[in-house]
């Protein structure tokens, strides 16, 4: 037998061409049509998956809601009363990138392609605070989208730009205005409310611990902040829970999920390339050798451990920045 092919670098880039877009700014955006037609065609071909198959779009995004609304206990250390919940802790961060690195290899298996990357949408600049082009249009080529959802908050996506401190209402501000706050809420989120590894990854949550609620302090800057935010305001407010993106049991079942979590996970990169004093991961063991199970581009099952997805480069992808400026947020202190 032949060995598996190596997997080559994935290069994650950012989408955020909207052809409505009026502000030149916005229209300016390099051109990401390949990397968005796989990504389409990819969700397309796990949509047409019988819906049992671990690969299928119903069974990945039942992943997310099985590891957060209860689907899980901690019988495996010995606590099979005590429910597992993946956010508002410490493993918000990791557990959400093994997701999304097992979620890109399937797609890219799909479509044949090792190379496939996951694209970002870029919620932290300026161009890419409307919703990324990709997800509006109903029929692509005659053909439906496969990143179109009907779920979401049709004002929202139609003519606003993101509001990365959305609280479930609208504020009367300009673009311009609304683009100065949010370049703050990342400012927030990344230096001023993350200063250390506990303010930034979320409280400390072993085994035998319940679950922290949502609400609490000890959730971490960015889960609780710009990430929380862009998931309320997708969103469709006329559903009764927010579906599909406001609610962790829907949230997989919009394809914006896996664009938006992948810029989340690049706040991850970015806080650490920050540089500051204080901005390191856990070194804690109980959160060092927590894991989880995921199936894997070959229907496989595996265990992976929080230690091992600290260093992206190992996991093979990486993000690509388009502009010199990475921190666009950096001066904007609130
Ligand atoms: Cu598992 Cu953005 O939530």
């Amino acid at each position: 037998m032949l060995p598996a092919q190596p997997w080559k670098k994935n290069q994650r880039i950012q989408v955020s061409e909207r052809k409505d877009n009026t502000d030149a700014m916005a229209r300016a955006c390099w051109d990401k049509r390949e990397q968005v037609d796989k990504y389409r065609r990819a969700i397309q071909a796990m949509r047409d998956l019988p819906e049992d198959h671990p690969h299928s779009f119903v069974n990945q995004a039942k992943i997310h809601c099985a590891y957060c609304n209860g689907g899980y206990t901690q019988v495996d250390n010995g606590f099979p009363d005590i429910e597992i919940q993946i956010h508002n802790s410490w493993l918000f961060f990791p557990f959400h990138r093994w997701y999304l690195y097992f979620y890109e290899r399937i797609l890219g298996k799909l479509i044949n392609d090792p190379t496939f990357a996951l694209p970002f949408w870029k919620w932290d600049e300026p161009v890419g605070m409307p919703i990324p082009e990709m997800f509006l249009p109903e029929v692509v080529n005659g053909k439906p989208n496969s990143l179109y959802d009907v779920y979401r908050d049709e004002i929202h996506i139609k003519q606003r730009l993101v509001d990365l401190d959305y609280d479930g209402n609208d504020k009367d501000i300009t673009n311009q205005t609304q683009v100065l706050c949010n370049l703050s809420t990342v400012y927030r989120d990344l230096v001023r409310n993350g200063a250390d590894t506990i303010s930034f990854f979320g409280g400390e949550y072993k085994a035998g611990n319940s679950p922290i609620k949502n609400g609490d302090p000890s959730v971490g800057s960015v889960e609780a902040g710009s990430h929380t935010a862009v998931h309320r305001w997708v969103g469709d407010r006329k559903k009764r829970n927010g579906e599909d993106m406001g609610n962790f049991y829907s949230a997989g079942y919009d394809p914006v999920f896996y664009i938006h979590h992948s810029n989340v996970d690049r706040m991850w990169k970015l806080w650490k390339e920050l540089g500051i004093k204080g901005h390191n991961e856990p070194t804690d063991p109980d959160w060092l050798n927590a894991s989880y199970v995921f199936y894997d581009e070959n229907e496989e099952l595996v265990r992976v451990y929080n230690k091992d997805c600290v260093n992206i480069r190992k996991l093979n992808y990486d993000f690509i920045e388009n502009s010199k400026e990475v921190f666009p947020w950096r001066k904007s202190r609130p």
